[in-house]
């Protein structure tokens, strides 16, 4: 034992850890858990034992869910559903507050557990996690009590099955619960296998509230009772995890109809420029990659440094880097702790070695590591090229890349050179320049002068291939509620065009053929690469001839919308400004129009193309008025939530209302900045050929809408595994729904299937659209003290 003059002298920290006795006598008591099913616990089953990452040391037993335990937990869940979600929204505000304040009650006792089961400092759970859980169900009371102002019509969306993953087990838990009951959605959450102790330990507090039975259901096990959830009868899925498994439950839930919001992995950018507050920025590091060990889905896991100051700030982070206590995560001054699991730990030594063999030179703390536990001593790697494994590979542990960049546009580009898009820090005193960054960078979230702060208030989630949805105030609020669309019609079925392929010239019906519509691509029209054409036929008759396009045709067109990317940079006004005149040469070619539909045998083309052209109006009025929201967050930052376009998107337009079917869903995503690639109605496209005309005549630049005719689902398929579309819409029936989603998984692009609607009344137009065709970055800003 020191003395206190050595002490002084040394200044070293003594041993400072945190009770556990609590924590340990009720894990003495319990032993063994079961799942919280219908308001009780059942029997333990068949399970595994959950330890402790620091020492080793069993900490319970836990059941392994089984299909059986899955459908009974979403059985019940399914029976707490009316009671629930017809409760007045204050009444739910009620139950909200008091596991808010359950928990706060609890904060210590929550947080040792936490500590215990994961690793992680208590420093990070006392201070940041738990706090956060509180926060969250407090905030999200006060979304239960305004649900019916804020949201007028929407509904609970029902039952959700919830998965979450073992590197923030409460906090990803609320982020989950909180908004779900909110809406008055019940659920069924599966915490990760590593560390389903705070979620049993939530589980009494909710039967100790007396909250209704069946509102909430935890089901423990590993990625097979994950896969049970997947497949049961829930009405979303709401998943945070890793890439691989976010694809894989895509590809489940394909063509079922449930709803799905995805958080995932990233390889978020921490951008440092020469005028930043470097030491500020060294610290950012801290918080950005050895916080939590890593283990942070946003984490700033590329410092990218630029070349003027890379040295000094490299020699700073060093120096930095040596002062981190990484050990015991009870003790109070530890700031590193445990990996979770041995699983974990090898894959990061795994990583970083093949990132080594490589090329890339690890600079690690020279920390004394314990004897015994899964401990990863910090640090960042340097001489890293980007085709290196630790660029592109999440390592998901407390290791960074550190590369240099000349310019900004420069740190841009390697920014977004990654198939990820979930976070990014941008550090530097000059204000134009970081906001000049944040519109550039493809990330969901961006700090400007910080990194890795979270708050109820604001929407988190990613671009890309990060996932989609988001959580936190009122974006995530959305995300677990419906408005219903009044009425739906089935759609036709697809017309047989490849009964009538053409060669080129038009054949001879009855009626004679005054129309051959080639392809729009690039503000051209183009010939289809088949060379083929298809009759097009209205009553019996021969009315045109319409390109049928092919694969090509769908990457040709996706080339030109790519090239567009002008259009996402006009201001509202100026999008405004083309599609008033839209809605204007549409007008002066109303007679026209009608005519042509009636001769197609669309039942009343008047009111259709009268209808278009207010549409066109609507959507122009709204290009420079749907923006964004500032979220106040924490003290000293505002949060900017911006609504951005994805870029190119795909669109597959209904058959019934050709025309206005077609201009319901271009001009929304367009109006937002978005370049569309749109496959018309094939039995009648030549409403969407005619509009070529319209377009060029009202100064659209070429690209931004192009129109490839041909077998819808086939050209969607297409269009839904293009690794440059970002996003694709697609109206039809159930298979090509299923295909579709499936199909997207590739680049985990954002979908939206939807049966045939009523295009001429309210569910065919408004703010619904705009939101799905557009993504919210939410860019946190200092503002303040
Ligand atoms: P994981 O994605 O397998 O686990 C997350 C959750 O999904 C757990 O609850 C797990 O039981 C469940 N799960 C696993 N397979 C499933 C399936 N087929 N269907 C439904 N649920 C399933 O992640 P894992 O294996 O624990 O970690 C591997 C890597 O994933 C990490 O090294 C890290 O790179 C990444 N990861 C990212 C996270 C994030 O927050 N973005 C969180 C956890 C892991």
């Amino acid at each position: 034992m020191p003395t206190v003059t050595e002490i002084l002298e040394t200044m070293e920290y003594g041993p400072a850890p945190e009770a556990s006795g609590e924590v340990t006598a009720w894990l003495k008591a319990r032993g063994q858990f079961g799942h919280f099913i219908d308001g009780a616990f059942t029997k333990p089953g068949k399970g595994f034992p959950t330890a402790n990452p620091a020492n080793g040391e069993v900490l319970a037993k836990v059941s392994q869910g089984t299909q059986k335990d899955v459908d009974a937990a979403v059985k019940a869940a399914r029976a707490a559903l009316p009671g629930w979600s017809k409760l007045a929204g204050h009444e739910r505000a009620k139950w909200l507050y008091a596991i808010a304040r359950h928990i706060q009650k609890r904060e210590r006792f929550l947080a040792v557990l936490e500590v215990m089961d994961n690793g992680k400092p208590i420093r990070e759970a006392r201070d940041i996690d738990v706090p956060l859980v509180a926060r969250h169900f407090y905030h999200h009371a006060g979304w239960a009590e305004m649900l019916e102002d804020e949201f007028p019509g929407a509904k609970p969306v029902g039952v959700c099955g919830q998965i979450i993953p073992w590197n923030f087990p409460l906090l990803m838990l609320a982020w989950k619960i909180a908004p779900a009951l909110a809406a008055g959605n019940t659920v069924v959450l599966k915490p990760a296998e590593y560390t389903p102790l705070t979620a049993l330990a939530f589980a009494e507090i909710c039967a100790e509230i007396g909250l209704p039975k069946g509102v909430v259901n935890i089901v423990t096990g590993d990625g097979e009772t994950g896969a049970a959830l997947v497949a049961s009868e829930v009405d979303k899925i709401a998943f945070t995890g890793s890439t691989e498994v976010g694809r894989a439950i895509r590809k489940a839930t394909a063509g079922t109809g449930k709803k799905l919001t995805l958080e995932l992995g990233g390889k978020s950018p921490f951008i440092v420029f020469a005028d930043a507050d470097i030491d500020a920025a060294v610290e950012g590091v801290v918080d950005a990659i050895w916080f939590n060990q890593g283990q942070v889905c946003c984490a700033g896991s590329r410092i990218l440094v630029q070349e003027n100051v890379a040295q000094t700030f490299q020699t700073r982070l060093k120096a930095r880097l040596s002062k981190l206590r990484v050990g015991d995560p009870l003790d109070k001054s530890t700031d590193v702790g445990a990996i979770v699991d041995p699983v974990q730990l090898t894959r990061i030594r795994e990583l970083v070695a093949k990132g080594e063999a490589e090329g890339a030179v690890l600079h690690q703390a020279e920390a004394q590591l314990p004897a015994k536990g899964c401990f990863f001593a910090p640090g960042f790697m340097t001489n890293v090229q980007p085709a290196n494994i630790v660029s592109e590979v999440e390592i998901f542990g407390p290791v960074a890349t550190l590369t240099t960049f000349r310019t900004p546009a420069e740190a841009v580009e390697l920014a977004n050179n990654s198939r990820y898009g979930l976070a990014a820090s941008i550090w530097s005193e000059n204000v134009n320049l970081t906001l000049d960054i944040a519109a550039k960078v493809k990330a969901g979230v961006v700090w400007v002068n910080s990194t890795n702060i979270f708050d109820a208030g604001a929407g988190f989630g990613g671009y890309r291939e990060s996932g989609f949805g988001r959580e936190g105030g009122r974006e995530g609020m959305r995300e677990y509620l419906s408005t219903p669309v009044v009425k739906t019609k089935p759609e036709a079925d697809a017309p047989d065009l490849s009964a009538a392929p053409v060669p080129g010239a038009p054949s001879n019906g009855p009626a004679p053929i005054d129309r051959t519509a080639k392809m729009y691509i690039g503000g051209a029209q183009k010939r289809p690469d088949s060379g083929y054409s298809y009759t097009v036929m209205a009553k019996g008759h021969e009315i045109g001839l319409a390109g049928l396009g092919n694969r090509k045709d769908i990457r040709n067109a996706v080339e030109a919308a790519h090239k567009a990317s002008g259009w996402g940079k006009a201001t509202g006004h100026n999008r405004a400004q083309v599609l008033y005149y839209i809605a204007e040469n549409l007008s002066a070619r109303e007679a026209e129009f009608a005519a042509r539909l009636k001769a197609a045998g669309v039942a009343k083309p008047g009111d259709e193309v009268a209808t278009s052209i207010r549409r066109a109006f609507y959507y122009a009025a709204q290009a420079d008025k749907f923006d964004g929201a500032v979220h106040s967050t924490k003290s000293a930052h505002v949060t900017l939530a911006m609504p951005e376009p994805f870029g190119v998107m795909g669109v597959a337009c209904p058959d019934d209302a050709p025309l206005l079917g077609f201009l319901s869903l271009i001009l929304p995503a367009i109006a937002m900045g978005n370049r569309v690639v749109a496959v018309p109605s094939a039995s009648m496209p030549l409403a969407a050929t005619d509009l070529y005309q319209v377009f060029d005549t009202s100064d659209l630049p070429g690209g931004v809408v192009n129109i490839v005719t041909g077998a819808k689902d086939e050209l969607a398929k297409t269009l839904a595994g293009h690794d440059d579309v970002a996003a694709i819409w697609y109206c039809g029936g159930p298979d090509g729904a299923k295909m579709t989603e499936a199909e997207s998984a590739g680049n985990l692009k954002v979908t939206w299937t939807f049966a045939n609607r009523d295009w001429h009344g309210s569910d065919g137009q408004g703010r619904d659209f705009l939101l799905r065709a557009t993504q919210v970055k939410n860019i946190w800003v200092p503002y303040g003290e």
